[in-house]
């Protein structure tokens, strides 16, 4: 993932793209550059942060009314100052940076050394930028020909936007695979891989869509497919306030990004969930409701902690709505071939709604006649378009790379889906349905009490901050759950952690217990607590440390 900015228009380019490059960092943060066109093409990059870039150009002369950047993490080529975006073309007239990876490099790179082409970098960028030069310099045909000649032969995903100084008033993009953003001003345009560098100064966006070519000048925006046909340009009214991007007095946007929990739930819940009434509203899902209560199964599909929030899913769906559930990585289900039958009902679950694996997964399932429903955060993203339906979480943009509110919303609403379905489908009888509903409504106020006991959480990290190794351990429900406390708990402090159904101790990694062993078990009061706690003997009586996740008042799990 990288992010990339660009301007056109009337105001100085550099401080745009420099602050939206810094609001992106969460996308990537190994390289970083800019390239400024103003009587001639102007390159700066930097391994390292945005902050390094910015402190090196610290008086250099940076003016120029259009420009792109980029910041970067790396995928082919190490980071470094000659592989950091933008590249340049042989003839150093263009310049371009890109957001995906092109999968078919290795051969036109080929191909080009052959022609003579010499390349500065490792990358697949500057591979596919001379592959374009090549074109246009060929065809002696104008950039935007030569980009869509270009794209027709590449494999892979992208998101590109090209500066030509013989053609300084305008900015070429495209994309397919990788998001891109145009924000529409007056005689100014801005173009970001999400919204948040654009939100404060225009609410007016466009979502460029998959194959599709964007020729920007500052009082104009021309979309075309590859196919050279014009395509009308659909504005979407951004809903965010800049507040909702930036840190709110934290130290860290994951920390802030805990701490809104209460409210990312409650807004999650909001106007769907109506406890007194007994209704679920989602207009999505009610479309689908039959076939989904008619389907032979469902096939949650994600990545990463939304793949946890699909396992989570799968206890709940199995058991309201008596739907038989697979739980997939995309990232395997997507090459594997997998058997996909017409009416299978494939739930996709994503944060940014742009995980590539993800959208092929599901666009793959589409072709095959499955119905595709999203639980996506990014309104207007490529899974959520992907989509036949399905409901945002909308728990406002997730800055932290390790993804928190964003888990906590896409189970609220897989919650409410099922819930839906299974008092629907006669196997969730009323009571126990008005019952769930009540539960659910009360979480955010519960979410925030927890929030509260932040001094007893820190004095547990700083006895444990230094320990090599931990285990992370709960059953049912709670299992997949220990999952994610242990994919965070690496992610974040680079300490080993292992999250393990706790039934599942004795048949190894037991031996891994002594007393430097902190373990994590969360036993909330449910039809599995006894055997949890019996579990959890297992562990004392070998000395391991236990952190426990418990009911307040819950006297048997301190005994
Ligand atoms: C990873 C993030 O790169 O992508 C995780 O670190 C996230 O936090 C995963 O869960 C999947 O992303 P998404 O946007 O599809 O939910």
């Amino acid at each position: 993932m990288c992010g990339i900015v660009a301007y056109i228009g009337t105001r100085e380019a550099y401080p745009v793209i420099l602050k939206g490059l810094k609001r992106l960092e969460y996308r990537g943060y190994d390289s970083s550059g800019v390239a400024l066109l103003n009587g001639g093409l102007k390159v700066y990059k930097k391994k390292g942060k945005v902050a390094e870039l910015e402190e090196s150009l610290q008086g250099v002369d940076l003016h120029a009314n259009i420009g792109i950047g980029h910041t970067r993490w790396a995928t082919h080529g190490e980071p470094s100052d000659r592989n950091a975006h933008p590249h340049t073309s042989a003839s150093g007239k263009l310049a371009m940076i890109h957001n995906g990876i092109i999968e078919n490099y290795a051969q036109l790179k080929q191909e080009l050394i052959k022609k003579g082409y010499v390349f500065h970098s490792d990358t697949d960028t500057e591979v596919l930028l001379n592959f374009i030069e090549d074109i246009q310099k060929n065809n002696n045909c104008p950039l935007e020909e030569a980009v869509r000649i270009a794209l027709k032969r590449i494999v892979g995903a992208y998101v590109i936007v090209l500066i030509d100084n013989e053609n300084p008033e305008t900015l070429i993009a495209a994309r397919k695979g990788s998001p891109l953003v145009i924000g529409i001003g007056k005689n100014e345009h801005f173009l970001a891989s999400d919204a948040s560098p654009i939100i404060e100064y225009t609410k007016e966006v466009v979502y460029v869509n998959d194959y599709e070519i964007a020729i920007i000048k500052p009082d104009e925006l021309i979309l075309k497919n590859l196919g050279n046909e014009r395509q009308t340009p659909f504005i979407t009214k951004l809903d965010m306030e800049l507040a909702a991007i930036e840190k709110g007095g934290y130290d860290h946007f994951m920390l802030k990004e805990i701490f809104e929990q209460p409210q990312t739930i409650f807004d999650c819940l909001r106007g769907r969930l109506d406890a007194d009434a007994g209704t679920i509203t989602m207009s999505g899902i009610e479309k689908y409701a039959d076939e989904i209560i008619a389907a032979n199964r469902i096939v949650m599909v994600a990545c990463g902690t939304s793949w946890h929030a699909g396992l989570v899913a799968e206890y709940i769906f199995e058991e309201l709505c008596r739907i038989n559930v697979e739980v997939e990585y995309a990232s395997e289900f997507r090459y594997r071939n997998p058997v996909i039958n017409k009416g299978d009902v494939i739930i996709a679950i994503s944060q940014s709604g742009e995980t590539a694996d993800t959208l092929v997964a599901i666009e793959n399932a589409k072709q095959k006649g499955a119905i595709i429903l999203g639980v996506v955060n990014v309104v207007g993203s490529s899974i959520a378009r992907a989509s036949h339906a399905g409901a945002y979480t909308h728990a406002g943009p997730e800055i932290g790379v390790a993804s928190t509110k964003a888990f906590t919303a896409q189970l609220a609403v897989l919650t409410m889906i099922a819930l839906k379905i299974g008092y629907k489908k006669g196997t969730l009888n009323h009571d126990r349905y008005l019952q769930l509903l009540k539960e659910l409504d009360a979480i955010p106020d519960k979410v925030a009490s927890i929030l509260q006991s932040t001094e007893a959480i820190q004095a547990i990290a700083e006895k444990y901050k230094d320990a090599p190794s931990s285990l992370f351990l709960g059953r049912g429900y709670n299992f997949p759950v220990a999952l994610e406390g242990a994919l965070k708990l690496k992610e974040i402090s680079y300490i080993h952690a292992e999250g393990y159904p706790a039934a599942e101790m004795k048949h190894g990694p037991i031996a891994l217990v002594d007393e430097s062993l902190p373990v994590v078990f969360i036993a909330t009061r449910d039809s599995f607590h006894e055997k949890v706690i019996s579990n959890m003997q297992e562990i004392k009586a070998r000395k391991g440390k236990i952190i426990a996740v418990i009911n307040e008042g819950d006297e048997q799990s301190l005994s």
